[in-house]
């Protein structure tokens, strides 16, 4: 089992049956283990994802329970429009209250190389040496990206280190990445995705016509699979 689909007629199901799908793994989570790690993607798609979990799951979810870190960030200032820890800081974890002792964000701000030793250090001593989070929440771009890993790094999801940086080959920007040996090492991996501009490269991936042309095809689970939470202007089944 490689890819676990499911569809929804719209965005906002599609967020809502994400949003559930997040609570039930970290109430899961939380029968065996004390904290719960999860690593948040950026861009525009989680933005209503973070509203339902605030609007819907304030109570529902133990949020001190939770460890929040980052699989991509741009080098930018945290209050920056651009950064992601800034987008979940207001959406999410200033609303909910999340205590500072557990958020682990990227420092945009930071020299990339640094940095890149920095958050790996972080996590090495969070994770120890197989590094992985309980749930990973990844989104696409129209070029088969996830996280920060472009078509021009794709070899990122074969490298042998956890954090690497890169640039957004269309703007120039650096990023800090999380690499596919940390997102194929995670336990439950979820891709949110929804609109028609996802439409071919879900096609691509999803109907194994060019799986390995990118990022996004070369993440995999070999125990629980990866789950696509899409609405049904971004994917239809062959
Ligand atoms: C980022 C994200 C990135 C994002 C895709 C999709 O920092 O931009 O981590 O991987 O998930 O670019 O972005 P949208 O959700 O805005 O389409």
């Amino acid at each position: 089992m490689q890819d676990v689909i499911r569809i929804y007629p719209d965005p906002d199901m599609t967020v809502r049956a994400c949003a559930a799908f997040i609570a039930r793994k970290i109430e899961e989570a939380l029968e065996t283990k004390e904290y719960v790690s999860i690593g948040l993607s950026g861009g525009s798609s989680p933005n209503m994802l973070f509203t339902v979990l605030f609007e819907e799951y304030r109570e529902g979810i133990l949020w001190d329970k939770i460890k929040f870190f980052w699989v991509d960030e741009r080098c930018v200032a945290p209050d920056d429009a651009e950064s992601n820890f800034g987008t979940a800081k207001k959406l999410l974890l200033d609303p909910l209250k999340i205590q500072d002792k557990n958020i682990f964000r990227i420092f945009g701000e930071n020299e990339p190389p640094a940095e890149v030793e920095r958050y790996t250090d972080l996590l090495e001593k969070e994770f120890g040496p197989e590094i992985g989070f309980d749930i990973c929440l990844l989104g696409i771009g129209t070029d088969g990206h996830t996280a920060s890993i472009f078509p021009p790094d794709i070899k990122l999801m074969e490298s042998k280190k956890f954090v690497a940086t890169t640039v957004n080959p269309n703007t120039g920007q650096n990023r800090i990445t999380i690499t596919g040996r940390l997102i194929n090492n995670c336990k439950a991996v979820i891709f949110l995705a929804y609109g028609k501009e996802k439409k071919e490269v879900l096609d691509g991936i999803l109907n194994h016509k060019k799986r390995e042309h990118y990022p996004a095809g070369l993440v995999f689970n070999v125990r629980f699979g990866v789950y696509w939470y899409l609405d049904s202007a971004a994917y239809r089944l062959p």
